[in-house]
């Protein structure tokens, strides 16, 4: 586990000596509820002890610098410079919230040093670009005294990628990062921001994510004509029933009007969101119930759903699956996170993660070609200030 020392010293290594403080933003994993929250529906997803830190100084000099542990590439900005998105590089994420503050009217009244050192797999799905955008926030909100609401710099992390990054992407994982808490899962209305902390007691189960190497690309492609698809889905919708988002309806509701969406296609990435929706809700219900068998039977529902109805699992998560609903003592296995590549989420009694591990790691291996990671979650808090 990396120290906030560590990244003290590597900062000071950069950037000489002086003061510095450290930030640190989770990345997430979700249990339930996926490509639901750009259709106002429900998720319920909980954030990693694993994320990115920040170290921040204030200079004189009227520039930003930008350094990463994990990526070659560095620059530094002038202030006329930083409205400009960088090619295709890293700094676009937290060049994105720098400008969510300009819109708000706030001009940076410091120069600074960032140095960036995240622990998410990257590629991976588990968000570390939330994690990346939302630690730039969190640290500027404090480092500019701006005062702002941990939602409002959710909202903020949310928007950067939208506008800057050009990822259509929900508020799921800005949302996790910024405030998750230990030990629970957030169950969150995607359309209202009401949500719950939901207390994630399993006894003698493990959350084990399992990551595919294949990567879920930071590309906006796929994902993007997801979120068309759903929109499309409303447009049809609405010729019979008034409705904006596909999570205001209910699996009758669709049902009622599912025969006036012709297009096949779109009507099954429909059918996805809104079972989806009552799944995660069930899910959360089932959990409360102590009836987890439940909750890991809907977990399966989900994969499926998610690779027949919404098209976005393919070969690697597909099989990740697979093989782990063959071992005894998975309760539950899907994909998390966009899909395409990245990691699934398994729920795993004690004493089958060993096997668990052994089994899916050999199997997935010897289908695929790929050596997968495994890594048992513990979850953690959303973003802080670290001392
Ligand atoms: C990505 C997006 C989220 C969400 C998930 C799918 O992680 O960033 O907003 O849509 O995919 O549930």
């Amino acid at each position: 586990m990396m120290k906030v020392e560590d990244i003290k010293r590597e900062f000071l290594s950069i950037y000489g000596e002086g003061d510095v403080a450290v930030y640190f933003s989770p990345g997430r994993v979700n249990l339930i509820g996926e490509h639901t929250d750009y259709n106002g529906g429900f998720v319920f997803p909980c954030a990693l002890s694993f994320g990115t830190f920040l170290a921040v100084r204030k200079i004189e000099e009227k520039v930003v610098k930008f350094r990463s542990a994990n990526q070659d590439f560095a620059t530094k900005l002038s202030f006329n410079q930083l409205t400009t998105p960088q090619g295709k590089e890293w700094v676009n994420y937290p060049l994105g919230v720098i400008n969510q503050f300009f819109k708000k009217g706030i001009e940076l009244n410091t120069g600074l040093e960032l140095y960036f050192n995240g622990n998410v797999p990257n590629g991976a799905g588990l968000s570390s670009s939330a994690a990346l955008e939302v630690v730039t926030a969190y640290a500027l909100n404090d480092v500019l005294g701006t005062d702002l609401e941990r939602v409002e710099l959710v909202k903020m992390s949310q928007k950067a990628e939208n506008e800057f990054v050009g990822v259509n992407c929900g508020i799921m994982d800005q949302f996790a990062s910024g405030m998750g808490k230990a030990n629970h899962a957030i169950f969150l209305n995607c359309d209202t921001l009401d949500y719950e902390l939901v207390p994630i007691e399993l006894e003698g189960v493990k959350i084990v994510i399992s990551n595919t190497h294949s990567p879920h690309k930071l590309d906006a492609g796929k994902y993007n004509e997801r979120v068309a698809e759903c929109k499309a889905a409303v447009e049809k919708i609405r010729e019979i029933m008034p409705i904006n988002l596909l999570g205001e309806l209910s699996v009758e509701d669709f049902a009622s009007v599912e025969s006036t969406i012709t297009d096949d296609v779109i009507r099954r990435r429909a059918h996805h969101v809104v079972t989806e929706i009552k799944r995660t809700r069930d899910a959360v219900d089932a959990l409360k119930a102590g009836k987890v068998e439940e909750f890991g039977q809907l977990m399966n529902a989900s994969h499926t759903s998610l690779r027949d109805d919404y098209e976005v699992t393919g070969t690697a998560l597909d099989t990740m699956a697979e093989e782990a609903w063959k071992i005894d003592g998975v309760i539950g296995s899907r994909m998390t996170g966009g899909g395409f590549g990245g990691c699934t989420v398994s729920l795993v009694r004690d004493e089958a993660i060993d096997s668990f591990i052994e089994k899916v790691g050999a199997n997935y291996e010897k289908r695929t070609g790929i050596k997968p990671d495994f890594y048992v979650a513990e979850i953690g808090n959303g973003a802080s200030k670290l001392n």
